[in-house]
């Protein structure tokens, strides 16, 4: 190199690092165009609150604004809203609420004589159902309480205590303690097994009814109900029917017995928020407990009150408690994207994302409360830049520095946009390109869209020199082809690219499975075949992860039925405090009740017992000796379930015993199977753990440690429980395709010294809230549906929807890297609806545009905008300005 070139070159680079060091020097620090926002301001507001300062704040600082939660599940648009799986928790939490609201609403007033009064729930009967929520339910929620107004509760378990007399505050919480410090706990990891339990109506700082009380947003909801003037509006008596039988094979009467209840309100789709039965708190410090941020689903537990009184004319329906269930603030999604249709407002964190321009913000789901949770994807009518692989992810974008994000995150344009064309029949017909078309194609190819129209002759000896490059691709593509075409048919092997086709063998056993479920109606399921009435099992593919809400629920009640049978031992006193006595029939009836009543997506729920494991009390005044001890039932299976009545738009719930029916529950393949698993061998049970503080007096003078400190039990975790393949349930009370799940729950043995096998817990979910996945997935996965999404996979990929339910074209095509989007309608990807429709008109022979529903190759814009060009370019104009 000589000496000129060699000093230019220095030169020039020495400049070019002078004037980028000037330019970088012109500007501020690199991340400093991420200006504050309404997140860092929350986030302000999150982090100055901390366990050991949070008392001395005032209640302003411990609250956040009620906007920070967007999208709240509202009660009368569950059914006509689709709830995506970043709401699905706090679904879980709005029901749970209800459920437990319904189950004490129709419990008090069911068993609202004087003789009842034993049967009532017992304070371990209160401590075991909220531990029961926190621990069957991780992931989706941390607390669970049951707070009573002011001398609204009727204690049952002090012995000296006059039966018609009330406590003054009560409020049983269970939470999710962090146990990570234990001795036990060796890993030094919380086991989310662990909860504590305490009583917040005793010991010092017990009432809650108090303004000052600051961690109590979820009691001015519903109380104090004193006057009664919206009683019309906030109160909603539901009926449920039940028929009972009293030995193996008969039921006591023939009809249904209507038992009539107030329970919390039931509002009309055009209803405000006033009456909706279940409200979520803003967010607050749970200071002194948790000590976390939390939000709370809170729902009303009425009662016929006062319930023991001779003034029968002071009675009213009045919301004597309010259940309530919390989760981390921390966990809510929050969608950072700009308010649209998809993101309603309230949503105080709308528009705090960086998209650019040329994209737009879809919220990720699963992100809680931290920034970065959305992708920019292009908008219609922009590609992304061949260097880059789908949409930007918004936490790469939010770590970004300036000089990256002034260059980066942008879309390229899509030239000549199509419009959608109506059906254009002879371009279907068209089966083999004509020349023309070809030369076209490598006209666009090779020449730049800015180009003049008449090429110089340089370009042109160009031009000759690229076409005969093209014309032998073509030749090699076409010999390639052939020899493909050849080998397969010589080796008889069909070696099937998931991307290039869609496996028909599936796409018809996918028709046949639609088919025989739209066939079977309740009107004609008596006439069908028993194998008609299920569809193989495969085609429940995504119930575990779809309803897992629902199987929690079932799951609740094992684990409460766990820690009830293997802790509670009837005959114990400690001193004036009064143990539980046996459960009563009406109790697991009333739970069977609540999970069918706060769940929309459940159809029907029971608890089977296992031969002569279900032991009841002796009946009042009991004089026959054999029955001192009580008597044991052969079986019991309260199963309630849920009429659809769509022209009244209400629902009507019925709860029957099982052990009324001629055929024996025990017999059914799907109890034999999980009593199977589990009646000899129960290993992989979990160790839960409960630490209850109770109060020591009926005043709650104090807080004190409970006789047994801490319970244990074992139980069945979500996992250990079984699914069901779909089946249609033809027995004249449920009617519908559902998918069952079953989970054990376990009970001390009659010698009370090893856990054994008591029964199973079912939850049915309605079919129909499935949502299926047709999208490509590996040979191992058991999806029926898999790999029949009628994308064209060339250029596009299968992406799949959600809440589109158990039907065809839940997906959409979206195009492939270094494809574009061709037509100009405000979308950026194919609708799996759309796709399927088109193939039938293609495969029915009518006229059809299925052909033109592809991505085409992006066109190499002029200005392929690299980073490089630009960066020498910027280095080259300023040292040419120097100079
Ligand atoms: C119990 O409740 C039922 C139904 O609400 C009511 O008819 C009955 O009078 C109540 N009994 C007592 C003792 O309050
Ligand atoms: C506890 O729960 C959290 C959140 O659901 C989960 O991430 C974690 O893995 C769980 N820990 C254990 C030990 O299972
Ligand atoms: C409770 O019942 C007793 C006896 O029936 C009665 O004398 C007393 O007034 C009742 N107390 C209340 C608060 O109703
Ligand atoms: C609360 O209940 C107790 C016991 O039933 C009773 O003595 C007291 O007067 C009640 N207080 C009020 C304000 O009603
Ligand atoms: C609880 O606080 C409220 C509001 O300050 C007050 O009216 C009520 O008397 C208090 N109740 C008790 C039992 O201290
Ligand atoms: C069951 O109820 C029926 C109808 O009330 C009655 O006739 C029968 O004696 C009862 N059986 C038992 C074992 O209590
Ligand atoms: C529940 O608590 C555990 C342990 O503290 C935590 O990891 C988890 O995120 C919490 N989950 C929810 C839903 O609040
Ligand atoms: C949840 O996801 C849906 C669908 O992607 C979206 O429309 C909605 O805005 C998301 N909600 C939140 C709070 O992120
Ligand atoms: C359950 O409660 C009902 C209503 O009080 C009562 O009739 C029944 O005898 C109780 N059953 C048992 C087993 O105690």
């Amino acid at each position: 190199m000589s000496r000129l070139v060699r000093v230019t070159l220095v030169a020039f680079l020495g400049l070019c690092a002078l004037s980028l060091v000037d330019l970088a020097a012109e500007t501020d620090a690199p991340f400093s165009w991420m200006r504050p926002d309404k997140f860092d301001y929350i986030n302000d507001m999150f982090s100055a609150v901390t366990g050991e300062n949070c008392r001395s704040k005032p209640a302003e600082q411990l609250n956040l604004p009620r906007e920070t939660i967007a999208q709240i599940p509202k009660y009368n648009n569950l059914l006509s809203t689709v709830i995506y799986s970043n709401r699905s928790a706090m679904l879980h939490m709005h029901n749970m609420a209800l459920n437990r609201a319904f189950f004490y609403s129709f419990i008090y007033q069911k068993l609202n004589n004087t003789w009842d009064f034993l049967n009532q729930p017992g304070l371990q009967y209160y401590y075991m159902s909220a531990a029961a929520d926190v621990s069957a339910s991780p992931g989706f929620l941390n607390g669970s309480a049951l707070y009573f107004d002011f001398n609204c509760s009727y204690p049952n378990w002090f012995r000296t205590y006059p039966f018609n007399n009330t406590i003054p505050f009560f409020g049983p919480r269970a939470w999710r303690a962090d146990d990570y410090n234990e001795p036990t706990n060796f890993l030094r990891e919380p086991t989310n097994n662990t909860m504590d339990i305490h009583d917040y109506g005793a010991g010092r700082d017990s009432n809650y009814s108090n303004s000052a009380y600051k961690t109590n947003p979820w009691y001015s909801f519903w109380m104090p109900d004193i006057t009664g003037e919206t009683d019309s509006l906030r109160k909603f008596t539901y009926s449920v029917g039940i028929k009972y039988s009293n030995t193996t094979g008969h039921f006591i009467s023939d009809e249904f017995e209507d038992t009539s209840f107030f329970g919390p309100p039931q509002p009309s789709q055009t209803d405000g928020d006033q009456s909706l039965p279940v409200l979520f708190t803003s967010p607050y410090f749970d200071c002194g407990r948790s000590n976390k941020w939390i939000v709370s689903a809170t729902a009303p537990v009425v009662e016929y009150f006062p319930r023991y009184s001779r003034y029968i004319h002071l009675r009213r329906p009045r919301f004597v408690a309010v259940s309530t269930m919390d989760t981390e603030f921390e966990r809510i999604d929050m969608n950072q994207c700009p308010q649209a249709e998809g993101n309603p407002p309230p949503n105080y964190f709308a528009g705090t994302d960086r998209c650019k321009g040329t994209t737009m913000c879809e919220p990720i789901s699963g992100y809680g409360f931290k920034r970065g949770g959305y992708q920019c994807v292009c908008q219609p009518g922009y590609y992304y830049p061949w260097f880059h692989d789908g949409p930007f992810l918004g936490w790469e974008i939010e770590e970004a520095a300036r000089d990256e994000y002034e260059v980066g995150f942008d879309c390229i344009a899509v030239d000549e946009r199509q419009v959608i064309p109506n059906v254009m029949p002879e371009f279907v017909e068209r089966k083999k390109r004509s020349v023309l078309s070809k030369k076209t194609e490598f006209l666009e190819m090779t020449l730049p869209k800015a180009q003049s129209p008449r090429p110089s002759p340089r370009q042109k000896r160009h031009l000759v020199a690229r076409l005969k490059d093209y014309k032998e691709k073509l030749l090699r593509e076409k010999r390639s082809k052939l020899v493909a075409r050849t080998k397969r048919d010589t080796s008889r092997k069909i070696h099937r690219n998931k991307r290039d086709a869609v496996d028909e063998i599936a796409a018809n056993r996918f028709e046949n499975i639609l088919q025989r479920m739209y066939q079977t109606k309740p009107e004609n399921c008596q006439s069908k075949q028993a194998h008609e009435l299920y569809l193989p099992g495969d085609a429940g593919h995504g119930v575990e992860k779809l309803f897992e809400a629902q199987g929690r629920t079932a799951l609740r009640l094992a684990h409460f039925l766990s820690n009830f049978l293997q802790n509670v031992d009837e005959y114990e006193e400690f001193g004036n405090l009064r143990g539980d006595r046996r459960l009563n029939e009406t109790h697991i009836f009333a739970e069977v009740i609540a999970n069918v009543m706060s769940d929309f997506k459940i159809k029907g729920s029971g608890v089977f017992f296992d031969r002569y494991k279900f032991r009841m009390s002796p009946p009042v005044n009991n004089t026959d000796p054999r029955f001192t001890d009580g008597i044991t039932r052969e079986f019991f299976g309260p199963y309630a379930y849920k009429l659809e009545l769509k022209d009244e738009g209400l629902d009507y719930y019925k709860a029957i015993d099982f052990a009324g029916f001629k055929d024996y529950y025990v017999d059914a393949s799907w109890y034999r199977d999980m009593k199977a698993r589990w009646a000899t061998n129960q290993y992989g049970l979990k160790k839960f753990t409960a630490k209850p503080m109770i109060r020591s007096n009926p005043m709650g003078t104090s807080l004190i440690r409970f006789e047994y400190y801490p319970l244990t039990y074992r139980a069945p975790r979500y996992e250990d429980g079984e699914w069901l393949r779909p089946q249609f349930k033809c027995d004249g009370m449920v009617n519908d395709w559902v998918v069952t799940y079953v989970v054990p729950f376990f009970g001390k043995n009659s010698l009370k010294t090893e856990i054994e096998f008591k029964g199973v817990v079912t939850v049915e979910a309605k079919l129909d809230y499935l949502d299926i996945n047709q999208c490509p997935a590996e040979f191992h996965s058991a999806n029926s549906f898999k790999n029949t999404a009628r994308c064209h996979f060339e250029s596009q990929y299968c992406v799949p929807s959600e809440g589109k339910r158990f039907t065809r074209g839940g997906y959409k095509c979206e195009c492939r890297q270094g494809y574009e989007y061709p037509f100009n309608d405000l979308a950026w990807f194919f609708d799996g609806q759309t796709m399927e429709e088109e193939w039938r008109k293609l495969s029915a022979g009518e006229p059809n545009r299925y052909a033109t529903l592809k991505c085409r190759i992006a066109g190499a814009s002029s200005v392929a905008a690299s980073v490089v060009m630009t960066l020498i370019l910027a280095c080259a104009v300023s040292a040419w300005t120097r100079t």
